[in-house]
């Protein structure tokens, strides 16, 4: 019943968002809903070396957070260098690309939220589909929210589905699964909603030059939003930001940017360039940053 019912929701989204994408010009600025900050991320994977932070850091655009809130996820053992080396770029925010969810314990190997913290992290990711398809389960990414939180960081949760899930019809399913199980924990008093983060990854998107269009993100951000709103409460899901990644590049990031529930990135082979990562927000500020102002002057 439930699977008959998603994919009549899913067939309904796809009609509406080709009939909006055919009419609409997708460069007009996205309305800029619920005060969020467009959030850019950097997931710079398994790549970089302590002697490239310098390098990648002066060629960053000067004036980078001047709009969209900029974070940069580096290797574990690169955040205190790049804390370290930030310089005028202080207002970016550094990240983890996972985390262990006990607080201490004979987890050879693992990191805990507060040595992340330690080390200069802001932010960390929870439930990235590399993880994923090393075995994590939903349970797992569910606890290590609640162990991010826990610590004081701001979790960014990734969901999305695979290629053949697209393909028969279940993505929805898959999400609803993901959501449900990952945000199980979370209880009143809610968190802040700026403070915890979820992305959209198509797991058919992420380093494959394959993205997903932007009406496809849009519907799947939106649906991603309700659901957040039918598990906790609609009125924190409209000020909680939701990115999309995979294969984001500069030049689908407007367009993608032009939607409105679309609220940044998570971007992994691109930003490890500062030249491109820095153009990919600068598209993305161009198309949310006058009604980020008129939200901020507020
Ligand atoms: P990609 O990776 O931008 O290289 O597709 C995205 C991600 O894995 O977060």
């Amino acid at each position: 019943m439930n699977d008959l019912r998603d994919r009549i929701e899913h067939i309904v989204r796809q009609v509406v968002m080709e009939t909006v994408e055919r009419s609409a010009d997708s460069w007009l600025p996205a309305p800029f809903v619920g005060g969020r900050r467009p959030l850019i991320v950097a997931n710079w994977k398994m790549n970089l070396l302590a002697a490239d932070v310098q390098k990648y850091l002066a060629g960053l655009a000067p004036q980078i957070e001047s709009g969209p809130e900029v974070a940069i996820c580096p290797p574990l053992v690169l955040l205190p260098v790049l804390r370290a080396a930030l310089g005028k770029h202080s207002q970016v925010a550094l990240g983890a690309q996972d985390l262990h969810p006990f607080p201490f314990g004979a987890h050879t190997g693992e990191h805990n939220g507060a040595m992340i913290v330690d080390a200069g992290a802001d932010y960390v990711i929870v439930g990235h589909s590399e993880r994923r398809a090393a075995g994590e389960q939903d349970e797992l990414v569910g606890r290590k929210l609640q162990a991010a939180l826990a610590a004081g960081l701001r979790p960014i949760v990734c969901v999305g589905e695979q290629l053949d899930e697209r393909e028969n019809g279940t993505t929805l399913k898959v999400l609803r699964n993901q959501l449900s199980i990952a945000l199980a924990g979370l209880a009143s008093p809610l968190p802040d909603p700026a403070d915890l983060v979820v992305a959209y990854e198509p797991v058919w998107a992420i380093g494959t030059g394959r993205t997903a269009t932007a009406a496809q993100a849009q519907e799947i951000v939106a649906f991603i939003r309700e659901r957040l709103g039918e598990l906790l409460s609609f009125a924190w899901a409209a000020r909680v930001r939701i990115l999309y990644g995979g294969s984001v590049t500069v030049d689908n990031a407007e367009s993608l940017a032009a939607r409105p529930d679309v609220d940044g990135f998570l971007i992994g082979g691109a930003s490890l360039d500062p030249d491109k990562f820095s153009k990919i927000i600068a598209r993305a500020a161009r198309v949310k940053s006058l009604d980020y102002n008129r939200e901020v002057e507020r």
